[in-house]
C-alpha cells in the first residue's frame, strides 16, 4: 500500500464537539463538526452527561456526513465507503471528558473490528500541535502560509509548539513529530477557560472567547489596571490565569457600587483590558523561553481554539519575529477549535511510525482523561 493513498477516518468526542474527518496524509478530504455549544450554553459550561448523550445520538450521522463529503461522487452507503476507501481508524483517547471520550472510542473500536482496520489512538493535544500542518484538498492552496504571506515548505524540527484552548495552555518542545516535551503549562485555569469565565461575568454567554474578542475590539485595553500574573517570575515557566478573573470581578463590583449598572463602554473597556492582560502574560513567558534559547528552533506551530484570536496571533508573530522565528497557524478557522481532521494528521504520522493496534488488541485501549502529550499511552 502506498502511504500517499492512506486514508484515515478519525473521530474526536473529547469535549462538546462531535467531529469526524477523512484525511489522506496531511490533506483534509472532509472535516465534519457537530457543535453542542448551544446545548451547554444555558448551563454556562459543558455538562458531561449531556455531552455524552448528544455524542451518542449524533455520532453515526456525523460519520456518514464526513464520508459522503469526502467521496461526494459515490452514491453508496457508509459501510461501502469505509470498505472501499478507508485504510485505518483513528480516535482521540485523551485528554478530555471521560464519558465523552468513551463514545468516540467505542465507535472507533466497533468500526475497527467490523471492517478489520488498524486502530490509531491519538492524543488530543498532539492533534492541536500538528493542526498547522493540515493541508486543504485544493492543490493550489496546498501549502499552508505563515499568515504573512511566506510559504512554509521548509518547516524544520526541532520546533516549538503552542496550544491555547479551553482546557490547555502549553508550550511544547517538538524534538521531532511524536517526540514532545512540555516546557510550560498552566498552574490553574487554561487561557480559554479564563476568557470564558470573564465573558460569563460580563454577560456574553458560553463559550465566550470569540464574543470577548469582538467586544474587546471596541474597548481601550489601558482603561482598567488588572494585574499581569507572575511578573518577574517568567523563569518558572508557568501560566496562572485564575487571579485575573478575581481582579476583574473586583473591578466590576467597584463600578457597580458607584453606578449600579455597567455601561456598554465599561463592558468593552473591561473586555479589552482583561483580554490584553491575559495575552501579555502568555507573551511574557513565551518571550522568556525564546530569549533563553534553551530550545533553539526556527519554527513555531500554534493551534487551539484561542489561537483563532487575531490579537493573540499578532502578538505571537511579533514576539517570534524578534528572534527570527516563523510561526505557522492552521489554514482554516475550523482547524483551531476542536475537530477530527487534526486527529487524522497526527494519526498519519503515528501510522508512519507503525504506532497502530490490530483489532484483536483493542481490549487494551481505554480513555485517558488526563493524558499528557509527552507521555506515551500505557499500551504503546
Ligand atoms: O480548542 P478548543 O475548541 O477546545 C479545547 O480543546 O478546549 O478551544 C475552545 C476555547 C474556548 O475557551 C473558546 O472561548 C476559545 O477557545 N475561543 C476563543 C476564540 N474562539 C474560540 N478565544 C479567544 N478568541 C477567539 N476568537
Ligand atoms: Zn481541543
Amino acid at each position: 500500500m502506498k502511504i500517499n493513498n492512506l486514508k484515515i477516518l478519525s473521530i474526536d468526542t473529547s469535549c462538546d464537539e462531535t467531529s469526524v474527518a477523512v484525511t489522506e496524509g496531511k490533506t483534509i478530504l472532509s472535516n465534519t463538526i457537530w457543535s453542542q455549544a448551544s446545548l451547554h450554553a444555558e448551563w454556562g459550561g459543558v455538562v458531561p452527561s449531556l455531552a455524552k448523550r448528544e455524542h451518542e445520538e449524533r455520532i453515526d450521522w456525523v460519520i456518514e456526513r464526513a464520508l459522503k463529503t469526502a467521496f461526494p461522487k459515490e452514491k453508496t452507503n457508509y459501510q461501502s465507503l469505509i470498505t472501499n476507501h478507508v485504510t485505518a481508524i483513528a480516535v482521540t483517547v485523551g485528554p478530555g471528558l471521560a464519558i465523552a471520550l468513551e463514545v468516540g472510542i467505542k465507535k472507533a473500536k466497533e468500526i475497527s473490528n467490523k471492517f478489520n482496520l488498524p486502530f490509531i489512538a491519538v492524543n488530543h493535544i498532539e492533534g492541536h500541535l500538528l493542526s498547522p500542518l493540515a493541508q486543504p484538498k485544493d492543490s493550489k492552496l496546498n501549502t499552508p502560509t505563515t499568515n504573512h504571506g511566506s510559504l512554509v515548505t521548509d518547516i524544520s524540527f526541532p520546533a516549538l509548539g503552542i496550544v491555547t484552548s479551553g482546557g490547555h495552555t502549553e508550550v511544547v518542545f517538538i524534538k521531532n513529530i511524536g517526540d514532545y516535551k512540555i516546557i510550560a503549562q498552566t498552574a490553574d485555569d487554561a487561557l480559554g477557560e479564563s476568557l470564558d469565565k470573564a465573558a460569563r461575568v460580563l454577560g456574553f454567554g458560553y463559550p465566550g472567547g470569540e464574543m470577548l474578542e469582538k467586544i474587546a475590539k471596541e474597548g481601550d485595553p489601558n482603561t482598567y489596571k488588572l494585574p499581569i500574573p507572575m511578573v518577574g517570575r517568567e523563569k518558572e515557566l508557568c501560566f496562572s490565569y485564575s487571579g485575573i478573573k478575581t481582579a476583574l470581578v473586583r473591578q466590576i463590583n467597584g463600578i457597580k457600587a458607584n453606578k449600579y449598572e455597567l455601561s456598554k463602554v465599561n463592558v468593552s473597556n473591561l473586555a479589552a483590558s482583561y483580554q490584553n492582560v491575559c495575552f501579555i502574560h502568555f507573551i511574557r513567558v513565551l518571550d522568556y523561553i525564546l530569549k533563553e534559547n534553551n530550545y533553539p528552533v526556527k519554527n513555531i506551530l500554534a493551534g487551539g481554539g484561542v489561537m483563532s484570536n487575531v490579537t493573540l496571533r499578532k502578538m505571537i508573530r511579533k514576539t517570534a519575529s524578534k528572534y527570527n522565528i516563523k510561526v505557522l497557524f492552521p489554514y482554516s478557522k475550523k482547524l483551531y477549535t476542536d475537530n477530527a481532521a487534526m486527529i487524522g494528521v497526527a494519526a498519519y504520522y503515528k501510522f508512519e511510525r507503525k504506532e497502530v493496534l490490530e483489532p484483536k488488541d483493542l481490549y487494551r485501549v481505554d480513555r485517558i482523561p488526563r493524558a499528557k502529550v509527552d507521555k506515551s499511552f500505557p499500551w504503546e
